[in-house]
């Protein structure tokens, strides 16, 4: 088991990406915080992986309100006792043309993409250096490493979680804390789903696998960031996009 006895928060772990990661993570031994602003559809899938025999549990937490991270930060130690991995997951679009982006959705995508991977990071940190041990790790996008039609707001944030993350990892080495960060390319979920069906066949197109990617493929990638395997990773991106731009 690649993460046994691990205490890991996983953001965004109702659905997606998230609870893929939740699952791999618990199969090789860590327990899981799913930490999740949708409460009902975080307790369903904790429940089921519970089901399954997994050592978890589901935190309600909006990312983007400092008070509401800062709290669910301390049920996850009162509940687990330690803090080992933190995995930035929780995402949001509102896409639009840059002609017709409201100054809201701009704010509220950077609200939780950015700011939210901020009060994360900053919240689980006491606990990180006292243990003098713990693995970050932040999901970007192809979209924040290139742009893409349609996401300023989110393409800042992705790029945002990059500098944010190369910071971090200058800042928290020498405190025994590896940061890094995934760059997904387009992966089948619900925040795909949302794409019209012509601009995911041009994507499509673009992958060299010729395919879209799947949950578990960035699921085992947070997997290899979060383990000893990838003890003198540091300060990286690791794209996870079936190699749509090179
Ligand atoms: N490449 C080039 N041109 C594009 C384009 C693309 N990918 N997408 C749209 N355009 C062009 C359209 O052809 C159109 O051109 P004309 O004006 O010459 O006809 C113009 O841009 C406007 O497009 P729409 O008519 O679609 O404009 P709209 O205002 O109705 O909708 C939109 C805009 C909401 C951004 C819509 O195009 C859309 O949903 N696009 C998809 C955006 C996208 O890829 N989101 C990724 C979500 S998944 C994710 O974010 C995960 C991740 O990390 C990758
Ligand atoms: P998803 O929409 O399936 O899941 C996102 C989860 O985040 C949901 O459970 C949602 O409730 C939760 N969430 C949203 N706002 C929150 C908040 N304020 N506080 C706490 N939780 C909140 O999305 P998906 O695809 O699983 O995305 C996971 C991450 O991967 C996101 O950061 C996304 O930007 C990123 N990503 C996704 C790609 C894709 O193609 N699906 C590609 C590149 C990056």
């Amino acid at each position: 088991m690649r993460l046994k006895d691990k205490v890991a928060i996983i953001t965004g772990a109702a659905n997606g990406i998230g609870l893929a990661a939740a699952e791999v993570f618990a199969r090789e031994g860590a327990k899981v915080a799913l930490a999740d602003f949708n409460e009902q559809q975080g307790i369903e899938s904790t429940n089921l992986l519970k089901e399954k025999g997994y050592d978890v549990a589901f935190f309600q937490v909006n990312v983007a309100e400092r008070e509401s991270v800062n709290s669910m930060v301390s049920d996850v130690l009162e509940t687990f006792g330690r803090i080992d991995i933190l995995v930035n997951n929780a995402g949001i679009t509102k896409d639009g043309m840059l002609s017709k982006l409201s100054v809201e959705d701009f704010q509220k995508v950077i609200d939780v993409n950015l700011t939210g991977v901020f009060h994360c990071t900053q919240a689980v940190l006491p606990a990180m250096v006292e243990q003098g041990k713990g693995k970050i790790i932040s999901t970007s996008s192809v979209s924040g490493v290139y742009g893409n039609v349609g996401q300023t707001n989110y393409a800042a944030t992705k790029a945002g979680v990059i500098g944010m993350t190369k910071t971090w990892a200058k800042e928290l080495g020498r405190k025994g804390i590896n940061v890094n960060a995934v760059a997904p390319g387009f992966i089948e979920t619900g925040m795909t789903a949302k794409v019209p069906d012509k601009i995911l066949d041009q994507m499509k197109m673009m992958v060299p696998l010729g395919r879209l990617g799947i949950p578990e493929d960035i699921a085992n990638a947070y997997l290899f960031l979060a383990s000893e395997e990838s003890n003198y990773v540091n300060g990286t991106v690791l794209h996870v996009d079936g190699g749509i731009m090179m």
